[in-house]
């Protein structure tokens, strides 16, 4: 595809070709004595598609060591400069959302996309080569892995006239049941760790929550490990070095597109990945943050205070102005944290675990889960949880519990992390957010 063309009074032109394979295009030099410069070379604009037969020669010219000295050019697809809307000058991001399916033909899109596919290799090969087995958790589920409510239904119900006259009768729809898109593979990822001990999934995850924040989507790409007999300790260690991991694979796979990012995008982003690859991750307590935000003396807009979550301004500031690094926050309070957290024997906390970090906040959420039977029907009766649903999760307990603990990582959020970009429908493919599912 061609970048640019600019016409030389030489009588000739430098084409800008790319490929997709690397940021940097290649120079083609297409000579005015080539049969066809005039019908097709000079009507070669941005984003045409070209074939090019030539010999690869050192450039004489300065930003690029070789160039391409055409023998054949031979237009494949032709671009209308009037209509075609990627011009030369930059479009916003807002922008380029309402033309998604060309977007990734820009600079940055290409670069982001190169990123998370490195990031999602480096995660299959960081699990396997710790002999995580990689499980397919199901999408489509009658559980709410969360228990937040925010789920999308699957029905072949028709929704004018569903059966029932006092009511759905949900016996009636595809899977005799209720049914939704799964919100997270955890409780499922669970079973077989019971069985084969490490294991992660990698799949979609899907959030009916109405949040139009810059780090929300309602459909989300999240890695879930689990591990039996492990404890909150183990968990965070093995979060912390998968995170490390990922931005050091970035730092050494990704060059040319990082050094794009440090330049338009978010100044200073390749020391501070290298900074965050080599140093420790700051550990502390929830209560120990609160503490710390509350003697801060910085006004949030979300007052702190012991017994309500960490918002987003809260979690910047810890990783931002505090540390200056990666936070991993551990114990929350019981009363709203998940109901398969393991409670602690202070009895107010769970053995759960944040990992946040500066520009996105939380990247990871996980915990140790619940193995002791009792304690597991007691929080889910104060959650207001019906048990016979989950009484398969339930047996996980009554036969052979074992220690186990385990956490996500949200795909998106990492892939920020390691570009700069703002915004999290930057990131992936073709975003679904609310009011919006274009393409
Ligand atoms: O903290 P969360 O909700 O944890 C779980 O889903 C657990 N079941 C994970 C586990 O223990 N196996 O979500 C985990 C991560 C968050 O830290 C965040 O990075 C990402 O998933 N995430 C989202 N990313 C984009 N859009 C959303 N709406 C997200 N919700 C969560
Ligand atoms: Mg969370």
């Amino acid at each position: 595809w061609v970048r640019t063309r600019r016409d030389s009074k030489g009588g000739f032109s430098f084409i800008e070709l790319y490929d997709g394979s690397a940021f940097d295009g290649i120079q083609v030099i297409a000579d005015g004595a080539l049969p066809n410069y005039e019908d097709d070379v000079l009507r070669l604009t941005i984003g045409s598609s070209v074939r090019i037969t030539g010999v690869l020669s050192e450039s004489p010219g300065k930003g690029q060591r070789v160039e391409i000295k055409a023998t054949e050019v031979v237009p494949v697809g032709f671009a209308d400069p009037e209509s075609y809307p990627l011009q030369k000058k930059r479009v916003s991001f807002e922008h380029l959302r309402d033309i998604a399916h060309l977007r990734a033909r820009t600079n940055t899109l290409g670069a982001v996309a190169r990123v998370r596919n490195a990031l999602s290799f480096a995660t299959h090969r960081y699990f396997q080569d710790r002999d995580f087995l990689y499980l397919h958790a199901p999408i489509i589920t009658a559980s709410d892995a969360e228990g937040a409510g925010e789920m999308f239904r699957v029905s072949t119900l028709d929704p004018e006239a569903p059966p029932g006259a006092e009511g759905v009768d949900h016996g009636e729809d595809f899977f005799g049941r209720p049914t939704f898109l799964t919100v997270s593979g955890q409780l499922n990822a669970e079973a077989y760790a019971l069985a084969l001990d490490r294991v992660y999934t990698f799949g979609p995850t899907f959030r009916a929550e109405n949040s139009n924040t810059r780090r929300h989507l309602a459909e989300f790409w999240m890695i879930e490990p689990e591990m039996a007999f492990a404890d909150l300790n183990d968990n965070a260690d093995l979060a912390e070095e998968y995170v490390q991991y990922l931005v050091r694979y970035v730092l050494d796979h990704c060059d040319d597109d990082l050094v794009f990012f440090d330049k338009w995008v978010q100044e200073g982003i390749i020391d501070h990945l290298a900074s965050v690859a080599d140093s420790e991750f700051e550990r502390i307590t929830y209560s120990e943050a609160v503490e710390v935000l509350e003697k801060s003396g910085e006004s949030f807009e979300y007052p702190v205070r012991w017994g309500a979550d960490l918002q987003s301004e809260h979690e910047r500031y810890l990783t931002e102005q505090v540390f200056n690094r990666p936070v991993t926050v551990t114990d929350f309070p019981f009363d709203f944290k998940a109901f398969y957290m393991r409670r602690n024997d202070d009895g107010t906390t769970v053995a759960a675990m944040d990992v946040l970090v500066p520009g996105v906040g939380e990247i990871i959420g996980g915990s140790q889960r619940e193995e002791r039977l009792d304690v597991l029907k007691d929080s889910m009766q104060i959650k207001g949880m019906d048990e016979d649903h989950y009484w398969w999760y339930l047996d996980l307990r009554r036969f052979g519990t074992a220690p186990h603990a385990g956490f996500g990582l949200g795909l998106e959020r990492v892939v920020q992390f390691c570009t700069g970009m703002q915004n999290i429908r930057d990131v992936i493919p073709f975003p679904r957010t609310p009011r919006n599912a274009n393409f």
